[in-house]
């Protein structure tokens, strides 16, 4: 039987209940493919899985415990192993996943094994701690930029990003950049540098200022977090706006979904909660790798750390210091 490192929850709560064990290597069956990971990177959503964020999502994760005790979703790396009815795929090619697309957690780990599906070739020539950036984060950061129906800003648009400096804002800097917008960049003040260095335009300290209430008025809001009420970001938009949110705590989260309802049907503005994410969608998947091979989208890795340190990994993220993404490397052989 052969063996892997993998981490593993086996309660609810902060970083320190993740502990790398040593597990059964999985094989893969039907569609399912095994990838040997080179590259792991943290979300806001395995600390989320932590500690479900919004509280009832414990209905469907466990209501004492997680169900699922694997960790992470964001890995790229190289096929080991398919099973017999993989099409796309086969041992050797360099992949990327967001394993929320085969509904499944388990990144930070020496191999994932999951459905092909959840699987697309890294981009060309990038390094697989790049390539392991961008599943979950630039695929969210893109599909903020386009209401379900496919509606979305002209050039010249004035773009905010609230909540710039993380795992998604620095992305959607960048995609809005090149979409020819003008972007304005939200972060606490000692990362407003970092912001800039991205692209944005301008800066807004969310400690010093509040948005919604400076006078400027935008055609597209990108929140990565609901932290305004929608009454107070309406405020904001031009006639014609729209307000995405991406996440948010239980109350805030439903106010979007409410708000949606109301002001969008009634009002000349579009607001409420992101519902129509895609993840691994392939069509963005393509999007994202045309605007890196053009140079228009860069990965930004701001620390690097080995399997064994998973749990710092995670603390770096939930307290707030990260710019850009945290990464967990692996060498080629274990
Ligand atoms: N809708 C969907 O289908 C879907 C699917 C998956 C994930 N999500 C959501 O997508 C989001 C992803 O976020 P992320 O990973 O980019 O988060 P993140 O890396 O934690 O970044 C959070 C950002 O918010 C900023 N921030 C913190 N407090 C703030 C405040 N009071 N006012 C303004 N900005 C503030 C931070 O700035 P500083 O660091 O400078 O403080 C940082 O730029 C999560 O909310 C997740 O739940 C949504």
């Amino acid at each position: 039987m052969t063996r892997m490192r993998a981490a593993y929850a086996d309660q609810y709560g902060g970083p320190d209940v993740v502990r790398v064990r040593d597990v059964e290597r999985p094989t893969p069956a039907g569609d399912e493919l095994l990838v040997r990971v080179r590259a792991a990177s943290v979300n806001r959503a395995d600390l989320d899985g932590l500690k479900p964020k919004p509280g009832f999502l414990r209905l469907f994760m466990g209501l004492r415990a997680p169900r699922n005790h694997e960790v992470g979703i964001d890995a790229a790396g190289v096929v080991e192993a398919v099973g017999p009815e993989v099409a796309r795929f086969q041992p050797g090619d360099e992949v990327m996943t967001d394993l929320f697309a085969a509904g499944r957690f388990g990144a930070f780990a020496e191999y994932v094994c999951a459905r092909e599906k959840a699987f697309e070739p890294i981009p060309t020539g990038m390094p697989f701690e790049e390539a392991a950036t961008l599943p979950h984060s630039a695929v969210l950061a893109l599909q903020g930029m386009r209401l379900r129906d496919g509606r979305t800003f002209e050039p010249g648009a004035r773009v905010l990003i609230d909540g710039a400096s993380g795992n998604v804002g620095p992305f959607a800097v960048q995609i809005a950049k090149a979409m020819g917008a003008e972007v304005t960049g939200v972060a606490s003040g000692d990362k407003l540098d970092f912001v800039r260095s991205v692209g944005a335009d301008h800066v807004i300290d969310y400690r010093s200022v509040d948005y919604t209430k400076a006078g400027e008025r935008y055609d597209w809001i990108v929140a990565v977090d609901a932290h305004h009420p929608i009454r107070a970001v309406r405020r904001a938009l031009k006639p014609g706006g729209v307000y995405v949110t991406m996440g948010g705590t239980t109350a805030t989260m439903f106010a979007a979904l409410g708000g949606s309802l109301v002001m969008s049907r009634f009002g000349d503005r579009w607001s409420g909660m992101m519902l129509w994410w895609k993840p691994m969608h392939r069509p963005d998947i393509h999007t994202l790798k045309k605007l890196i091979a053009d140079g228009k989208l860069k990965p930004m890795i701001d620390r690097r750390y080995r399997l064994e340190e998973v749990a710092d990994a995670l603390r770096w993220v939930e307290d707030g210091h990260a710019r850009g993404k945290v990464v967990i490397t692996q060498p080629a052989e274990a």
